[in-house]
C-alpha cells in the first residue's frame, strides 16, 4: 500500500476487533488511512471529537503501560472517556460469569477493550456483548499492536506490499498477529523460531489462506541468519511472555541463538528497520546496540499504538 491511498467507503461500525484474520485487506487499509488522518490532525492541533459522550470499558487481567495509556488517552482525544476496570475490583474476579459481565457492561459503555490470558475469554465476551469488543492482547493475538506496526513500517518505508518482514524469537501472540497483518497487506513474512517455540500451526494455516488471497508470502525458518537475509524489517519480542515467566531460564537457553544483534543484522538490507512491541529485555532477545541504534523505530512504534487505536475506536464505536 502506498501512503497516498484513496479514501474508501468502508463501514466498520459495531464490529469486534479480535484478530486481523477477521478483517479484509480493504478494511485494514481503511483503518490505516484513518490512523494517518487522525495522527496528522493531532500533530496540527486539530480537534477530533468524534466520540463525544462515548465510553470505553478497559479490562486488564495483566499489566500494561502502552495499551492502557494509549487507549485511555485515545478516548480523551476523541472526546470520549475510558474506564480502567481491574478484575481485582470487578465481580468477574469473584466468579461472576463472563456472560453476565459482558451483557451488563454493554448496557453502560459503547465498547469494551480486554487484555486477558485466554483468547477464549475475549471470544466469549464478544459473544455476549452488544457493543464492540477489542482484543488488547491474549495468549494468541495482539492485533492492536500489529496495526501500530503496519503504520510504523508504512511511515518509514512508504509502502507495505512486497517488503520482507522477519520476526525472530518466540512464536507468540505478537508473531501470530504480525503474520496475519503482513499476509493481509501483501508482505513477505518470515518467522524464525527454535524447535519447541514455533507459531501455532492452526493459526499459520489460517494466515496461509489469507496470504493466498493477497499474494503475500509467509514462511517459517529455523535458521535466524537465513531468515533475516535481505530483510526490510526485523522484529522481535520477549522470550517469556506474560504467563510464561516461570519458564524464563529454559527459554533463555532455547532462544539464545535468536538474539537480534550486530552479527545477525549483517544479513539484512542496509536500511532495515528494527521493531519491538516493548517491553524489551535488553541483552536477551535484542542487544542494546540494536534496540538503541539507528535502525530502531521502537518509540515511533509505541506512539503509533495511540493513532492506530484511535482509528479502531472511531471506526467501530457507533
Ligand atoms: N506492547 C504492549 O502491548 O505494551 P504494554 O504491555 O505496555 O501494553
Ligand atoms: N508477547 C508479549 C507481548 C507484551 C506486549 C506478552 O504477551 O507478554
Amino acid at each position: 500500500m502506498e501512503q497516498t491511498i484513496e479514501k474508501s467507503e468502508i463501514d466498520l461500525k459495531g464490529l469486534d476487533f479480535l484478530t486481523l484474520l477477521d478483517y479484509s485487506p480493504q478494511q485494514i487499509k481503511h483503518l490505516l488511512e484513518v490512523a494517518i488522518d487522525l495522527k496528522a490532525k493531532q500533530k496540527q492541533g486539530e480537534q477530533t471529537p468524534m466520540l463525544q459522550g462515548k465510553s470505553l470499558g478497559m479490562i486488564f487481567e495483566n499489566a500494561s503501560t502502552r495499551t492502557r495509556v494509549s487507549f485511555e488517552v485515545g478516548m480523551t482525544q476523541l472526546g470520549g472517556h475510558a474506564l480502567f476496570l481491574s478484575p481485582r475490583d470487578l465481580q468477574i474476579g469473584r466468579g461472576e460469569p463472563i456472560k453476565d459481565t459482558a451483557n451488563v457492561l454493554a448496557r453502560y459503555v459503547d465498547a469494551i477493550m480486554i487484555r486477558t490470558n485466554s483468547h477464549e475469554t475475549v471470544e466469549e465476551f464478544a459473544q455476549y456483548s452488544s457493543v464492540p469488543v477489542i482484543n488488547a492482547l491474549t495468549d494468541l493475538y495482539h492485533p492492536c499492536q500489529a496495526m501500530a506496526d503496519l503504520l510504523t513500517v508504512l511511515e518509514h518505508k512508504g509502502k507495505l506490499a512486497g517488503l520482507k518482514l522477519v520476526y525472530v524469537g518466540d512464536g507468540n501472540n505478537v508473531a501470530h498477529s504480525l503474520l496475519a497483518a503482513g499476509a493481509k497487506v501483501g508482505m513477505d513474512v518470515v518467522v524464525s523460531t527454535p524447535k519447541g517455540y514455533e507459531v501455532d500451526p492452526v493459526i499459520f494455516a489460517k494466515v496461509q489462506d489469507a496470504a493466498n488471497e493477497t499474494g503475500a508470502t509467509i514462511s517459517l525458518c529455523t535458521d535466524p541468519k537465513e531468515a533475516v537475509k535481505d530483510a526490510d524489517v526485523i522484529y522481535t519480542d520477549v522470550w517469556a511472555s506474560m504467563g510464561f515467566e516461570a519458564e524464563q531460564h529454559e527459554r533463555e537457553q532455547a532462544l539464545k541463538a535468536y538474539q537480534v544483534n550486530e552479527e545477525l543484522v549483517q544479513h539484512a538490507k542496509q536500511d532495515f528497520l528494527f521493531l519491538h512491541c516493548l517491553p524489551a529485555h535488553r541483552g536477551e532477545e535484542v542487544s542494546d546496540t540494536i534496540i538503541d541504534g539507528g535502525h530502531s523505530v521502537i518509540y515511533d512504534q509505541a506512539e503509533n499504538r495511540l493513532h492506530a487505536q484511535k482509528a479502531i475506536l472511531a471506526s467501530l464505536i457507533r
